[in-house]
């Protein structure tokens, strides 16, 4: 069994915009308090937010961070979370069941992102309100002063405006679940309605609209179509969302399902472009795909937690290392449409769902799933290669002819280095990959990292934060401009060449 891979610098994918390496803080579970934000914490700063999880956050390098939702956002009122804390309201929080002490809004969340190197990406309420509120927001944001929201943020202490590039219209408007979920021909018009007058506020500005909630909505790709067809000339990009989940215990099945990530990434396109040509139009439509990771550990803890709390431990998913393994090929599939999807947000960056954990008054530790997200944002900047991969291949369940090989490359042409990023999907055998470096001529490996272990089900934990990390012992070797190497079984590796 062996694998081969080609790469030349010429057969290009296209940029890698570096918001493919975003993330999300949600109002939900501990994500915020406890999370990003403790007060009293031995590591807290003036502001309360704790920055030993600002260090993993930078360690990380997230460019953009969605917030504030999620569900939250669809029956938030953003007027809450600004102002006076003392006079912030208590709200019941209807999407998750618990009560939001509104001590954390807007403006906190991003001094928060100026501490972390990060760029906010914010969602609007588009489920209990509309282009009124949503305008209304921009202008409090962006616009300098002399109106009535811009004063406001002023008197708030935020001189300066904030200058957030990126807005989301609403999210996951085609899902029951959602405040105020609306069908594609609601959210279309509300979506173009809430873009054209956000954007007259501030002509800068960049829109997401939302797309289907999951590959495994009933209206996907109906909901698409229609949306677009309402406001392709208004928004810039249309979202996807997904999760995925080893629940019936098979692995071979659960690694492959990052090929139902690229036919979904395919569809939308096709639905985009659909309607760009019946449209005649010169624009293409970039993909945000603004939720994406593994989740499923913490379904069962999450039905158990008493309503009405603040900040309980909702979807604390505790990662092992066969999710690390997906997470990885989820990153590979994002690489391999960098010419379309432009924006990615790992849902989500702190406790819930997440890379980061902490302890309430304790530590803060890295889930196995923190590695490949790192390795991706901090080598895969540049341009994007198509990967002609030969592999042996399996069936799965869901799945057929799915390559053991899952593999992409992308060239940093300022650095003088190209990176391939390969998951080994195999269980039980190494694969041999040899890499065939063509135009880029000889080169020498700078390092061959690589996370596996003995056990799919380890994870790293309070106790045992280090169980599940990478080594540099990869050992691939270049000659010229071949490369050897052996992937370990069910391993993810990151070949640093220059
Ligand atoms: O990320 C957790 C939740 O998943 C978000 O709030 C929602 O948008 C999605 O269903």
């Amino acid at each position: 069994m062996k694998a081969t891979m080609i790469v030349d610098k010429d057969f290009t994918i296209g940029e890698v915009d570096k918001r493919l390496y975003g993330s999300f803080i949600e109002h939900l579970g501990r994500a915020v308090y406890g999370g990003i934000y403790e007060p009293g914490h031995p590591s807290a700063d003036e502001q309360g937010f704790r920055t030993d999880v600002l260090e993993l956050v930078k360690g990380i390098d997230v460019p953009i961070v969605r917030y504030p939702g999620g569900n939250f956002v669809s029956g938030y009122n953003w007027e809450d979370g600004v102002g006076p804390v003392e006079l912030r309201p208590k709200r019941l929080e209807l999407a998750w069941r618990t009560v939001e002490p509104n001590l954390i809004g807007l403006n906190e969340f991003v001094d928060w992102c100026r501490k972390a190197n990060s760029e906010p990406m914010m969602a609007v309420n588009l489920g209990t309100r509309g282009p009124e509120e949503a305008r209304q927001l921009v202008e409090y944001s962006n616009h300098p002063s002399g109106s009535q929201w811009s004063d406001l943020r002023v008197s708030h202490g935020y001189k300066q405006p904030h200058g957030i590039k990126t807005w989301c219209l609403g999210n996951e408007m085609d899902g029951p679940w959602q405040i105020g979920a609306k069908t594609a021909a609601e959210y279309g018009r509300i979506a173009a309605e809430s873009a054209k007058v956000m954007r007259w506020v501030d002509p800068s500005i960049e829109l997401v609209a939302c797309g289907s909630s999951s590959l495994n909505m009933p209206s996907f790709p109906e909901w698409e179509r229609t949306v677009l067809e309402l406001c392709y000339d208004q928004v810039d990009y249309l979202s996807l969302h997904q999760y995925y989940g080893n629940r019936d215990k098979d692995t071979a099945n659960f690694l492959a399902q990052s090929m139902g990530m690229d036919s979904f990434i395919h569809s939308v396109i096709a639905t985009a472009d659909y309607v760009q040509a019946k449209k005649r139009s010169k624009k293409k439509i970039h993909l945000s795909f603004d939720e994406w990771n593994v989740w499923y550990h913490s379904n069962d803890a999450d039905a158990r937690i008493e309503p009405w709390s603040v900040a309980p431990p909702q979807l604390e998913d505790v990662y092992n290392h066969e999710d690390a393994l997906l997470v990885g090929s989820m990153l590979i599939s994002l690489l391999k449409c960098a010419d379309r999807v432009k924006m990615a947000c790992l849902a989500q960056l702190v406790n819930v769902i997440a890379p980061i954990m902490t302890a309430n008054g304790g530590g803060a530790w890295k889930q196995t799933i923190y590695f490949p997200y790192m390795h991706a944002s901090l080598f895969g900047r540049g341009t994007a290669l198509v990967p002609l991969v030969s592999s042996p291949k399996y069936d799965a369940k869901d799945y057929t002819d799915v390559p053991y090989l899952d593999a992409v490359a992308v060239h940093n042409a300022e650095a003088g280095e190209v990176t391939v990023f390969a998951v080994n999907r195999h269980l039980s055998e190494a694969l041999p990959l040899e890499i065939d470096l063509r135009s880029f001529g000889a080169c020498r490996v700078l390092e061959h990292l690589v996370l596996e272990s003995d056990d799919l089900k380890a994870a790293n934990t309070q106790d045992a934060p280090d169980r599940v990390a990478p080594h540099a012992r990869g050992g691939a070797e270049a000659d010229g401009g071949a490369v050897q190497a052996r992937l370990g079984r069910a391993s993810w590796n990151v070949i640093r060449l220059k």
